[in-house]
């Protein structure tokens, strides 16, 4: 089985799907929204295809038009998936919101998507979730965080969880600790998260 992955940055997640490549999955591209995303250096050492699909053209297609520049640009995103034919399409640490633009012809595609998100189901969608965890902790507000895998829905991080991890969280602890111990986590979470959406698939 092949998959797509999307990323935004570092690629520390990429990085862990790249070290698990066997005969459950390989990975058949990697697409960054960022030019200067560090995973696309990971993809390339590791030989996989990059392509890079950003904003910027779309905004210049539609200068008064922001909602017409996401659209065209999910669309278009869409689209080179369809080409690549993957059996999956994995966001790991990918920042921008899929709307059903990109999504409904995906699920026509029969192509499912699944994302990392670094807390529990429905504690802290949207961005900055650890920061605001640790915000909540230091508020006494909740005691123990985590990450999950889901599926991608238009609701953002909102999807069935495939897979959750807890993490308990510890007083004296540092946010850069706390950051350090949850992407541990979500890095051994996306490979097997990867492993059971396709076992789903099959
Ligand atoms: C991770 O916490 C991921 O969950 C979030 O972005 C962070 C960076 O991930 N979406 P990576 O190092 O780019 O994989």
């Amino acid at each position: 089985p092949s998959i797509v992955v999307l990323i935004s940055g570092s690629g520390s997640n990429l990085q862990a799907l790249v070290d698990n490549q066997g005969s459950d999955y390989k990975i058949s591209h990697v697409i960054s929204n960022k030019k200067a995303a560090y995973g696309l250096e990971r993809a390339a050492k590791a030989s996989i295809p990059t392509s890079i699909h950003n904003i910027v053209p779309y905004k210049k297609r539609h200068p008064d038009d922001v909602s017409a520049a996401r659209a065209d640009f999910d669309k278009e995103l869409a689209q080179k998936i369809k080409e690549l034919k993957p059996d999956l399409v994995v966001c790991a640490g990918w920042m921008h919101i899929l709307s059903s633009e990109c999504l409904r012809p995906l699920r026509e595609a029969g192509i499912p998507l699944i994302n990392l998100h670094p807390a529990l189901p429905g504690a802290f969608d949207g961005a900055h979730a650890i920061d605001r965890a640790y915000d909540a902790f230091q508020k006494g507000e909740i005691t123990k965080t985590g990450c999950m895998i889901h599926w991608v829905i238009e609701e953002v991080d909102r999807g069935e969880p495939l897979l959750i991890k807890e993490i308990e969280m510890k007083k004296e602890e540092s946010l850069d600790d706390l950051e350090a111990r949850i992407h541990s986590v979500e890095h051994v979470a996306i490979v097997e998260g990867t492993k059971m959406a396709l076992a789903h698939r099959a």
